[in-house]
């Protein structure tokens, strides 16, 4: 029997996933819900599925095996917590709640149900981000020293009206929005890091208390260091993720569309000094990033496989950007004990 799936959130996101849940050999998509009558009502006459207005209808129904939480980060932990509890697995879409008290209990929701959880981390599968942690985990570049990422787009007209403007529907700003997604490339390729230090900006959009730049930086018990700057005033988009270690580096640049062509740029180090070794790999094809997120989620499900985006990854990525906060707003180094306890 297929895993019959709810889309709860029928925009931009709900959208992609509502297409890899119906094209899926192991899915069917048996309803959508949405408050907005038309943007559900477009989405079921697409998948020739069932529309619903509220999202309790989507977890009460016994015709659902799987929930996907789409909407603003307001209601995503809600969500889910009340569809785990009711028996259905859940894909939530980052941030895994809009700060660490949700994600915490999410995780906890997940636990008790004794369902699969998963974040949707998509940028985890994306081609050259992919390959740079198969090297990195083979130990192509030796032991990390630090990572520097930078993450960001520039809005749009009207931007500071829309949900992800208003702290009480997003949570944070762009270091939740968009630096969630660089916590957890940083936690998955070195863990999570023990302190952390922030500046934050509203430079721009009239989102105060939001913030539309962030500054970060992060430490290792080891005295490794990663760096993040994630903004929506890059008036160009841009995704840099840059891995370094004793014996060279992997750097990330673009994440196709308008975030330009994604590659990776592998460099080792010659012992002699002098010229590294270069090799440079472009990823041209479409975002398959949706697609073989859903399917690892749904090995997870069926089979009980170990999958990429757990709970206690969604704790760990907004333990962290809860360290960064703290620290914005104290103006002092955080540790991240002290931010998780
Ligand atoms: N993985 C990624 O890279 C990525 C990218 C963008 C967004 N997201 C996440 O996906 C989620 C949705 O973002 P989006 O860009 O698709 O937003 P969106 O505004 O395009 O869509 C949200 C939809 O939810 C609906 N909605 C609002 N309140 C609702 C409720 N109470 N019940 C049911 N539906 C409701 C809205 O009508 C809208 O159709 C957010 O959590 C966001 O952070 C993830």
């Amino acid at each position: 029997m297929t895993l019959r799936v709810a889309v709860v959130g029928c925009g931009l996101i709900g959208s992609r996933r509502a297409k890899e849940a119906s094209q899926h050999p192991r899915t069917s998509l048996a309803l959508v819900a949405d408050v907005d009558e038309d943007r559900r009502t477009q989405l079921a006459t697409r998948y020739a599925c069932l529309p619903v207005a509220q999202w309790k209808e989507a977890i009460d129904n016994p015709a659902v095996d799987v929930v996907v939480a789409s909407t603003p980060n307001r209601y995503t932990a809600e969500i889910a917590v009340a569809a785990l509890a009711a028996g259905k697995h859940v894909l939530v879409e980052k941030p895994p709640g809009r700060n660490l008290v949700e994600a915490r209990q999410l995780a906890e929701a997940a636990r008790k149900a004794g369902r699969v959880l998963k974040i949707g981390f998509n940028h985890r599968y994306h081609p050259a981000i992919d390959r740079a942690y198969r090297l990195y985990s083979d130990g192509a570049i030796g032991g990390m020293i630090n990572i520097r990422a930078r993450y960001g787009h520039g809005g749009r007209p009207g931007y500071e009206k829309e949900w992800r403007g208003d702290q009480a529907l997003a949570g944070g700003g762009e270091l939740t929005d968009q630096g969630v997604h660089i916590a957890d490339l940083i936690q998955w390729f070195g863990g999570v890091p023990c302190e952390a230090f922030a500046f934050l900006q509203t430079a721009v959009w009239p989102i105060q208390p939001l913030e539309d730049n962030a500054f970060g930086l992060f430490r290792y018990r080891n005295g490794s260091i990663a760096s993040v700057h994630t903004t929506w005033t890059q008036w160009k988009n841009l995704f840099s993720f840059e891995v370094h270690g004793q014996l060279g580096s992997l750097c990330i640049e673009g994440l196709g569309g308008s975030y330009g062509p994604e590659r990776l740029l592998r460099a080792i180090r010659n012992p002699a000094g002098g010229v590294p070794t270069v090799n440079e790999e472009s990823f041209d094809g479409p975002d398959l990033s949706w697609q073989l997120e859903w399917d690892d989620f749904v090995h997870a499900v069926d089979e009980g496989r170990t999958y990429r985006g757990t709970p206690e990854e969604g704790v760990g990525a907004m333990a962290m950007i809860d360290a960064l906060y703290r620290s914005a707003r104290s103006g002092v180094l955080v540790r991240l004990s002290e931010a998780t306890a």
